[in-house]
């Protein structure tokens, strides 16, 4: 397939999903390796809805280890405790805070991000990664891009051995 992302212009959220989904599951089940899939999921994200920051935390030896990402450098490791991601994997369901600054143990790896999205991957009921988002705008995610995330995980999900 073409190294191409077609993304469409002055368009809703919900149709830029629609029309990124399928060419990233084209994406991922033409390739094995998982970082190499990480790697093209974050850029996708980044590059169809220009969000502050894309990428994975993948759980390594009980915690949550820095993976393939867009935007600028992150803190590398969180603990399962800590954060938004440490919540959204106990509670292995997707966390949407509409206001970092008001989610009690928030791990801010940037000033500039606002609000954020964290949604697990779960694989034989396990959850093995978490997909975080970032945005430098207040209350910017909402249950499009949950229900949109969260059926892009379950592919991902599908496509690790
Ligand atoms: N804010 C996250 C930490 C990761 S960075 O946002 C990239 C958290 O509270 O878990």
């Amino acid at each position: 397939m073409a190294e191409e992302l077609l993304i469409p212009e002055n368009t809703s959220k919900a149709e830029t999903y629609q029309a990124l989904i399928p060419q990233i599951k084209a994406l991922i089940e033409a390739e094995k390796d998982l970082i190499a899939n990480l790697a093209n999921i974050s850029a996708a994200l980044k590059t169809g809805f220009n969000f502050f920051w894309v990428g994975f935390y993948i759980l390594k030896n009980e915690q949550l280890v820095l993976g393939p990402f867009q935007g600028p450098i992150a803190c590398t490791r969180i603990n399962l405790n800590k954060g938004v991601c440490g919540a959204a994997f106990q509670q292995k369901k997707t966390i949407l805070v509409p206001n970092v600054d008001e989610f009690p143990g928030h791990i801010a790896c940037s000033s500039d991000s606002k609000s954020e999205i964290v949604v697990p991957v779960i694989k034989n009921d396990k959850v093995e990664m978490v997909l975080d988002i970032d945005s430098d705008q207040l209350n910017d995610f909402d249950e499009t891009d949950q229900k949109s995330l969260e059926v892009l995980m379950a592919l991902l999900s599908n496509s690790i051995e």
